[in-house]
């Protein structure tokens, strides 16, 4: 059974993974906090993003699952700093002297999320749809420069890239999902944009499942984004290398 570790494992997407997952692989969770959610999830508290506070949660690790961070797009920079640029590095640093074989890279939609300001998408996520037929939207895929919309952004685009730095210089597998919406209440019934950007729960933890077990993955991107109809990022990359078939469309909630 592979060994997995989930940083932010108390968080939202944290515990769906684990409570979805935990018949298939033998799962570690880290956090700054525990939660009686997680019933039987190992956890170790981290008191600090420092290498040395959670190195030795590395051992005998295979795949990190990196969730921990702050989420809002409207974090100030030193939070961001500390919880997700720092924090990203040290994983990443301590995952390479635990020779961990794969990240999964919780990315953001929010690392190009200057596209909505663009049209149609600024349209799109509007629920304006008038004059748009949504079998024609461009869809933006993962090789479109970053257009980062927040300080959240600007880290998950720095995430991204030592990924990248750390494939290309030691070898670490690296899965980066950029991810659309994943609320507790699995609909896209409060905003009008999670008409375009929702992930459903089932479709996520399909996502999940096939970055941990796909062979071979080198570094790539993804969309982490349900079947919706007005979806506006390409997911067909991930539907050609990981055989990504997402089940849900927000369309059917209208
Ligand atoms: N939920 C979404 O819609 C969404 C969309 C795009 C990307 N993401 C990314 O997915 C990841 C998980 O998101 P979520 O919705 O589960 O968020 P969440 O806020 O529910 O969970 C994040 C967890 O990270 C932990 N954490 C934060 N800073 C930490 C630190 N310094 N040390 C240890 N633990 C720390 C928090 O305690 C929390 O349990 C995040 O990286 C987020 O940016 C989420």
């Amino acid at each position: 059974m592979k060994k997995i570790l989930i940083t932010g494992s108390s968080g939202l997407i944290g515990k769906l993974i684990y409570n979805n997952l935990k018949s298939k692989y033998s799962f570690i969770g880290l956090d700054k906090y525990d939660t009686s959610e997680n019933n039987g999830l190992k956890t170790h508290l981290i008191k600090s993003n420092q290498i040395e506070c959670f190195s030795k949660s590395l051992k005998g690790i295979d795949t990190v699952i990196h969730l921990a961070a702050s989420i809002s797009t409207s974090s100030e920079w030193n939070e961001v700093l500390y919880n997700n640029i720092e924090l990203t590095k040290n994983i990443y640093e301590a995952s390479r002297l635990n020779k961990v074989s794969r990240i999964i890279f919780a990315s953001s939609n929010h690392a190009v999320g200057n596209f909505e300001i663009d049209e149609p998408y600024r349209s799109i996520v509007k629920g304006k749809y008038e004059g748009i037929d949504p079998k024609k939207i461009k869809k933006i895929n993962h090789n479109v420069s970053i257009r980062p919309d927040s300080y959240y952004g600007i880290s998950k685009a720095f995430g991204e890239s030592t990924a990248r730095y750390y494939y290309e210089h030691h070898n670490i597998e690296s899965v980066c999902l950029r991810i659309g919406t994943v609320n507790k209440e699995n609909s896209p019934l409060s905003d009008i944009r999670y008409f375009a950007t929702l992930l459903y729960h089932e479709d996520l933890i399909q996502l999940i499942e096939k970055s941990i077990s796909q062979e071979n993955i080198g570094f790539k991107i993804f969309y982490g984004v349900s079947n919706n109809k007005w979806n506006f990022w390409d997911i067909s990359y991930s539907e050609k290398i990981l055989g990504y078939k997402p089940k849900r469309n927000t369309e059917n909630e209208r």
